[in-house]
């Protein structure tokens, strides 16, 4: 049996392109950290388990730590740090702070990541909604009502803005 080789790949990182040579079995989270080093998104059980990788891939959030970095060749990915001047993940940002929904902020860039996706496409989410859109990210300090608060804070003045 031949053994994969070695692939030299570019990855646009937050607008920034980062080419590489990777096993093929290098996650694209292990990418993002180690190759291009933007370290805002995060390794907590590296299985697909926590959420705190999250990161948008071609438009869509992933759980970074279950894709390879070769399947993310010549494709784009966003984290918090280059989603900074964005109006929705500021508002975000400005939510979880005054709602207290950050302690450790460990799993702080993974949610704001989910929390955007979400309210980029649905308009006046419910509550259940929103735990529905963040069931897969993990937090084990503040407890998720005021994660669900700020979220839905930031939605109420969306659906205010449209009005
Ligand atoms: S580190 Fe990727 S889901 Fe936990
Ligand atoms: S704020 Fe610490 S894990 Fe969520």
């Amino acid at each position: 049996m031949e053994l994969q080789k070695e692939i030299t790949i570019t990855v646009q990182v937050n607008g920034r392109p980062v080419t590489a040579v990777v096993a093929p079995e290098e996650s694209l989270l292990e990418f993002v950290r180690n190759r291009a080093g933007v370290t805002d998104v995060k390794c907590g059980c590296n299985k697909g388990d926590c959420g705190t990788c999250t990161l948008v891939l071609e438009g869509q959030p992933v759980k970074s730590c279950l894709v390879l970095a070769a399947q993310a060749n010549n494709k784009e990915v966003w984290t918090v740090r280059g989603m900074a001047a964005d109006p929705l993940m500021q508002a975000l940002q400005e939510s979880f702070a005054t709602h207290g929904a950050v302690q450790c902020g460990f799993c702080t860039p993974g949610m704001l990541v989910a929390a955007r996706s979400f309210l980029a496409h649905h308009q006046q989410p419910d509550r259940e909604a929103i735990k529905e859109a963040l069931s897969g990210n993990l937090c084990r300090c503040t407890g998720y009502k005021k994660i669900v608060d700020a979220v839905a804070a930031v939605a109420a003045s969306q659906a205010s803005a449209r009005d």
